[in-house]
């Protein structure tokens, strides 16, 4: 190792790793990093990494808190975490609070079939998996999805994201399913990060718990989908093009009562730039039931023109629609040129829900759960992201 200005302040301090302590601004923007950090450069002599996935290798197989700093750039390769103890990723930038001018990118570009049509699960697609095992980290097809083995362990129980892009751009319109991300049977947020694919670029999975906060979505097709929940926070949903919906949820039956689902709350749905806004005036739908328990809600979310005046739609195959009684695909709240008052009522489909039937569902301690029901599983999420 070189000692340069950045061995010296990153490199000096390895050892023992310890909780983040000081501020993230001060480790992203001025490399003032907590004890232990490991840094990922492409081209700086003074990383211990030059890819995140083998940085990620290094660490130890226990229950210590780990921080990898990713100096700028793009890194092309599928990051897979399936530690358990809690690790931080941080993107270098000059602007913590702003994901439009992050600077670290993971890229891949890969759908869930090659070019001969052949088929593999979702997940091979990500860009980042994080989950315990190969088995809990698949989708599966049928109404509930891959049968994860019961006795398989929970992964990781705290992860944390901050400024970083992550961009499946296998092709630039929907061609099969593309995750920026695949999250399951783990705890984690992600801050001021960007999320860039046309199809199913989200995927939050069994026992998945992800928390996203100021951060860019960025799809056309079904583009925020799972099984686990998913709490959108401040952040933009971009609509690249229309097709199926936004979000498409597939509910579990459970022993207790489960608030699986996708929640955007105090965010934007908008068309992702001015050239594509009038070609999709009108068109594009805020989701459909992937199964019959499908359960999204876009709570004070504002939406532009883009949303097509029913809200929702059903998703019909074989000629039968999977809309029934179960089905909680609704708003709360919502407003902007999308909410058409009139057209969900004519509709039929959106639920409008009032602040009764929104109560059960009106902050991360009401929906996140523990593995075995209980509520309150909010430990992980950093509250004080923006607070310097
Ligand atoms: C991490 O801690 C949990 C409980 O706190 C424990 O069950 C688990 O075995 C620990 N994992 C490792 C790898 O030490
Ligand atoms: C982020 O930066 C963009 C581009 O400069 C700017 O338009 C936007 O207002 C900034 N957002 C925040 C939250 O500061
Ligand atoms: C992630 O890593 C685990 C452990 O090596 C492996 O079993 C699994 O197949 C990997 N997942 C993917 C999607 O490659
Ligand atoms: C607008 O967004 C669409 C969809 O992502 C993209 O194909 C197009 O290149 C973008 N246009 C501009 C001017 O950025
Ligand atoms: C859940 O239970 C209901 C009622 O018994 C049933 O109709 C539905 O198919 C079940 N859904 C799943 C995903 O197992
Ligand atoms: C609102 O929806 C109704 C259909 O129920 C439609 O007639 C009307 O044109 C819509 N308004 C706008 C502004 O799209
Ligand atoms: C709305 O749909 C439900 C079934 O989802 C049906 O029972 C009800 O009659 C419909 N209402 C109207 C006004 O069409």
């Amino acid at each position: 190792m070189r000692s340069s200005g950045l061995s010296l302040l990153v490199g000096a301090l390895l050892a023992s790793a310890s909780p983040l302590k000081t501020s993230r601004y001060a480790c992203q923007t001025a490399l003032s990093c907590p004890e232990g950090t490991i840094l990922v450069s492409k081209t700086d002599p003074s990383a211990h990494f030059t890819s995140v996935q083998d940085a990620i290798l290094s660490l130890p197989n226990d229950n210590t808190t780990q921080t990898i700093l990713i100096l700028p750039g793009t890194y092309k390769e599928q990051v897979n975490v399936t530690r358990s103890g809690p690790v931080t990723l941080l993107g270098q930038t000059d602007d913590p609070n702003n994901a439009t001018k992050n600077k670290v990118t993971l890229t891949w570009a890969q759908a869930n079939h090659d070019n001969t049509g052949q088929a593999v699960d979702n997940v091979f697609s990500s860009v980042l998996t994080v989950a315990p095992t190969l088995e809990s980290s698949y989708t599966g097809s049928g109404t509930t999805g891959y049968p994860v083995p019961e006795d398989t362990p929970f992964g990781n129980i705290d992860f944390r994201a901050y400024n970083i892009d992550f961009t499946n751009t296998w092709r630039d319109y929907s061609d099969g399913p593309a995750h920026a991300i695949s999250f399951s049977r783990a705890n984690g947020g992600f801050y001021h990060c960007g999320f860039y694919s046309y199809q199913d670029t989200v995927y939050v999975g069994k026992l998945g718990n992800a928390y996203f906060h100021k951060s860019i979505i960025a799809g056309q097709t079904d583009f925020v989908y799972g099984f686990g929940t998913a709490w959108i926070q401040s952040s933009e949903i971009l609509l690249r093009n229309c097709g199926g919906g936004i979000t498409a949820w597939k509910g579990t039956n459970t022993t207790f009562t489960n608030n699986y689902g996708v929640y955007i709350v105090d965010s934007t749905v908008k068309a992702a730039n001015a050239s594509i806004a009038p070609e999709i005036r009108g068109k594009c739908a805020l989701g459909r039931p992937w199964n019959s328990q499908h359960r999204s809600i876009f709570a004070r979310t504002s939406e532009d023109a883009s949303i097509i005046p029913a809200g929702y739609i059903d998703w019909i195959v074989d000629g039968e629609g999977r809309l029934n009684k179960d089905t909680v695909m609704a708003e709360y709240k919502a407003s902007g040129p999308g909410f058409n008052a009139t057209g969900r009522e004519d509709g039929n489909v959106t639920i409008v829900m009032d602040d009764k039937e929104y109560a059960r569902y009106s902050s991360p301690a009401r929906v996140f759960q523990y593995p075995d029901g209980r509520f309150g599983n909010i430990g992980w999420i950093d509250l004080s992201v923006d607070k310097n």
